[in-house]
């Protein structure tokens, strides 16, 4: 190796070293926090959702995210239609009934607005009615709807800037879509107690996942504090998995639809390829060239 390739491979370093010292200092002033990827089932191209984790997923939101946050995009009865948890017809119409949180309808013959039972075409409606009730009822912190979450949040990269190029072709190549669910579990898992230098502000809690690290959302499942299943088993861990999976489903129910057509497409133009490629061999097959 010459002198000047030495000395242009060390300012390559050197220029490496300085363009990652920025990143280096907001990771460690608490920007955004490196997300673990979990595995999912309706991962990669061709995973589709699994029917039992949405059922338990949405137990999890029926029992703990609904006091305080709306699905108002999901209806009663796309927990029956195909492609999501399908539970049966029956026990959904019988859930909307039950409801705790009532449609407003009207206005009736005295021109009053009233609130009635949700039927199976309406939404799946959280505590609040507006975004103010909702805030004077969190202490000013706004509980987002959570219906189209798991497509709004996903996992900031924060590794080096020369590394961020491959990690891009790598999701490309495996279709890795499932930032969004990834960083559901991590918001789930992440509380606890926070380091000696950070100091909260009032009613904030610590999250090792969410930016900035102080959020207003109380630990809605804990280590001690899970919810169980119906065969009596669970964890932490499973809640938090499987409501980042029912919440994946809530904002791209047609996954499993367009994830098997996609094949299909795949293998029809396969067979008009080799269709085209057998007739072309024929027609030029008497003609000298
Ligand atoms: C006691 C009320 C309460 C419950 C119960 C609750 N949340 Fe929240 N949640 C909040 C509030 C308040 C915020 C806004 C936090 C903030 O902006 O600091 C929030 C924010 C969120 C966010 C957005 C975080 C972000 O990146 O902006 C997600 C995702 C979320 N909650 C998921 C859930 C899930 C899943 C459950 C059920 C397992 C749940 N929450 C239960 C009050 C609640």
């Amino acid at each position: 190796m010459t002198k000047a390739m030495k000395s242009g491979f060390l300012a390559v370093a050197v220029l490496m070293a300085a363009a990652n010292l920025p990143q280096t200092a907001l990771a460690a002033e608490g920007g955004h926090a490196h997300i673990e990827r979990q595995t999912w089932s309706f991962g990669g191209f061709t995973g589709q959702y699994d029917k039992a984790q949405l059922q338990r997923g949405f137990q999890i939101y029926k029992d703990s995210c609904v006091y305080c946050h709306g699905l108002k995009r999901v209806r009663f009865r796309n927990l029956f239609e195909p492609g999501g948890p399908e539970f049966p017809e029956d026990a959904v119409k019988a859930l909307a009934q039950t409801w705790p949180n009532k449609v407003v309808d009207g206005p009736n013959d005295d021109g009053k607005m009233f609130d009635r039972e949700p039927k199976p075409f309406d939404p799946i409606l959280g505590p609040y009615k507006n975004e103010k009730e909702a805030r004077a009822g969190q202490n000013g912190a706004y509980p987002p709807d959570l219906s189209l979450i798991a497509k709004a949040r996903n996992v900031e990269y924060t590794g080096t800037w020369w590394a961020h190029p491959f990690s891009m072709l790598r999701d490309v190549a495996t279709g890795y879509q499932e930032g969004g669910p990834d960083y559901i579990y991590a918001l789930l898992t992440g509380y606890g107690e926070a380091p000696a230098d950070v100091k909260l502000a009032d009613g904030m809690q610590y999250n090792a996942a969410f930016p900035g690290h102080q959020i207003a959302m109380p630990p809605p499942l804990a280590k001690d504090a899970f919810i169980k299943y119906q065969d009596g088993k669970g964890s932490l861990d499973d809640n938090a998995r499987d409501i980042a999976a029912f919440l994946a489903w809530a904002a791209d129910p047609s996954l499993n639809a367009r994830k098997s057509t996609g094949w299909l497409v795949m293998l029809y133009l396969l067979v008009t390829t080799l269709l085209l490629y057998a007739g072309k061999r024929t027609l030029w097959s008497k003609i000298p060239h």
